[in-house]
């Protein structure tokens, strides 16, 4: 009989700084409500330490102090230690020895082609002198989601181009060494456009931190306040009575990423919706100072809850390691079996077989 397939969830982040609200609504949000609904067998939540490596090797103090962070912000949105395993991907060495294998069945081209990579690349200024390890990074990440025969990865639209990369490497490994039975993953989008490409507060495409464009999951509602108020509008919504665009604003994208009913119900209850709100706006008459602050009020009520688990898990940062060092525990356990299975597909376990007799 044909056992059900088990639904293994894997994703990760690459510890470069604290998370933001980006990260949130296009990835974490989604995380909390599937360990919530308990509708899978196994999930795995990754710090990708190594791969936050290949284009920070000569900063790894960045990338040390950025994991307690990562691990807090977790914690702090509701990711469960007893639910879901937490663990750090340097501490998982299976995942670099799988990354050797799949490295022969990749060409450079094919490395060279990757859309997220080729565009990384460009924002790095790397010129030619691309780290190696940076352009074979989605191999490297194949080996991350196959070592715990993950069916469902979790991400950002940004990231499609990595699970197709892997797709193209577990069928290829699956008909050379055939035994090795990778499994064959898929991505999992977020549910909306909104939320998939949540712009900076300058409307700049993306949240970065050296653009100075970023709303953190840990900053105080005084900062939060502060961010909201600088942010980008409509820029021809010069006067109140002016008609204004909803479309590419955004504080009406932050609006759609984050307000519910319930929210308009308690800040603003002269609307009945968003909607509403929305085409008072496009119609003129409303003033962004007041859109605004409705927008920060939504903010600091969705983060008030995250701010107070993250001050209560920052006062014992050595339970936070514990967390880690058991889920890493955990993770090379699984990683382990995946690693001997493909050895013996590939019959390279030669001591365990006697196969080189
Ligand atoms: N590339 C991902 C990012 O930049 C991080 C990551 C590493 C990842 N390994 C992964 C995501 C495996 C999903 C699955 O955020």
């Amino acid at each position: 009989m044909q056992e059900k397939e088990k639904t293994i969830i894997l994703t990760g982040d690459r510890p470069t700084g604290r998370l933001h609200i980006g990260h949130y609504v296009g990835s974490l949000r989604r995380r909390v409500e599937i360990q919530n609904g308990g509708d899978f067998d196994e999930m795995y939540i990754m710090i990708a330490d190594v791969q936050a490596l290949t284009d920070n090797a000569e900063d790894p103090e960045r990338i040390r102090r950025s994991i307690l962070e990562v691990a807090l912000d977790y914690l702090a949105c509701g990711l469960d230690p007893n639910r879901v395993h937490l663990f750090v991907q340097s501490q998982v060495r299976e995942l670099f020895e799988l990354f050797t294998y799949y490295l022969n069945l990749v060409t450079l081209a094919r490395l060279e082609r990757n859309p997220t990579v080729k565009s990384e690349i460009r924002q790095r200024d790397f010129d030619l002198s691309i780290p190696a390890g940076f352009l074979t990074y989605p191999v490297s990440q194949c080996a991350d989601i196959t070592a715990f025969d993950a069916t469902i990865v979790p991400v950002g639209e940004d990231q499609l181009p990595m699970i197709e990369q892997a797709q193209e490497i577990v069928r290829k490994f699956n008909s050379v060494y055939p035994g090795a039975n990778l499994v064959l993953p898929k991505a999992m989008l977020p549910e909306s456009g909104v939320c998939q490409r949540l712009p900076g507060t300058d409307g700049k495409a993306k949240m970065s931190k050296s653009l100075g464009n970023c709303i953190y999951l840990s900053d105080d509602e005084e900062t939060v306040n502060k961010q909201v108020m600088t942010m980008f509008t409509d820029p021809n919504h010069l006067r109140v009575s002016d008609p204004g665009e909803t479309e590419n604003n955004p504080v009406f994208t932050y609006l759609q990423a984050f307000c519910e009913d319930a929210h308009v119900a308690k800040f603003w209850p002269e609307y009945a919706s968003l909607a509403e709100i929305e085409a008072h706006y496009r119609r003129g008459g409303l003033g962004d100072v007041k859109v605004k602050r409705f927008l920060a009020a939504v903010l600091n009520d969705v983060l008030d809850p995250i701010r107070k688990r993250r001050q209560i898990w920052a006062e014992k940062p050595e339970e936070v390691l514990e967390i880690l060092e058991r889920g890493s525990i955990e993770a090379s356990k699984k990683a382990k079996q995946t690693c001997d299975r493909v050895r013996n597909a590939m019959r390279i376990d030669y001591f365990s077989t006697n196969r080189l007799i």
